[in-house]
């Protein structure tokens, strides 16, 4: 079955689904995106993400496509049309098509709007959480406005590919203070000598991951003791777990840490409880 993507208006062959040469998205980075999780058909906290995305465009000025009634409409035919059991739907929004000049275009062009759909293996999503994957440390070369989840990802996709050359699946940022930020592509977590669920406080320096939100609530629920708190890379390393989080793979467990094994080297027993507590806590639609 060929895939299906929503470009301005058109549902598209994937293979023809194309933007203009001016997009400001393509120029200049000038727009922000969405990843929706999709689990046996049904949008993983599609509100939270929603509400993400109207706050990343009102960082960024750029207007909201359409009304959120209309674009959930579309959102729900990409997922038919592709016949997405699992996997994820993108979604990106720039500025528009505009004579290359960096200010804004004046008067303003209609926002684009691209919607992709995406499938993802779970059966092998499943075989590396058993295992656990490995993450190295380097420093955070990106922007202040990390909480905008704008396209310009530069600094995290060199990262990223560091990452993979030095055979890890994640790169963890630091920032100038020793502290993890979070990841590449992924929020940051430890479980510390303490037993105490770690991940860093909402703010400018990190994404607001609708998955970290959605675990914060299914912790307290399950009465493990978490805090928002900045930790470093040696408690990371001293930590007895840690893992990853986003949406579509939720928690992946981290068993290194740059050279250091962490815990039994296996898969610690809060991030598979919690793995699992995810489903419970997230809303589907
Ligand atoms: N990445 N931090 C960064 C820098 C991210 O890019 C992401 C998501 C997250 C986790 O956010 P969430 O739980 O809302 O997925 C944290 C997406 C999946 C991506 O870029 O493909």
């Amino acid at each position: 079955m060929s895939r299906i993507a929503y470009v301005n208006g058109r549902y598209l062959r994937h293979a023809e689904a194309c933007v203009h040469v001016e997009d400001r998205g393509y120029q200049f980075s000038d727009g922000v995106y969405e990843v929706i999780g999709v689990h046996e058909m049904q949008l993983m906290d599609e509100d939270y993400h929603l509400k993400r995305l109207q706050r990343s465009l009102a960082g960024l000025r750029i207007d909201m496509p359409m009304p959120i009634a209309s674009l959930q409409q579309i959102i729900r035919h990409v997922v038919h049309r592709n016949i997405l059991h699992n996997g994820m739907i993108y979604i990106q929004v720039t500025r528009g098509v505009s004579r290359r000049d960096h200010a804004f275009p004046n008067p303003p062009v209609r926002p684009s709007l691209v919607i992709t759909a995406k499938r993802v293996d779970e059966k092998r999503v499943l075989r590396v959480v058993k295992e656990g994957v490995s993450v190295v440390t380097m420093p955070d070369q990106r922007w202040t406005r990390r909480d905008i989840k704008s396209v310009s990802l530069l600094a995290n996709i060199l990262a990223k590919q560091a990452a993979r050359e030095a055979g890890a699946y994640e790169a963890w940022l630091v920032d100038e203070d020793g502290m993890v930020t979070e990841g590449s592509s992924t929020n940051a977590w430890i479980v510390n000598q303490d037993g105490l669920l770690v991940t860093r406080p909402l703010g400018q320096e990190i994404l607001p991951g609708v998955t970290r939100r959605v675990l914060l609530e299914a912790a307290k629920c399950e009465g493990i003791d978490v805090v928002e708190r900045a930790f470093s890379v040696d408690e990371a390393r001293n930590a007895v777990e840690a893992f990853i989080s986003a949406s579509t793979a939720i928690i992946m467990p981290v068993v290194k840490i740059d050279d250091r094994i962490i815990g039994s080297g296996r898969p610690g027993s809060i991030s598979v409880k919690l793995r699992a507590a995810y489903y419970k806590a997230a809303k589907t639609s």
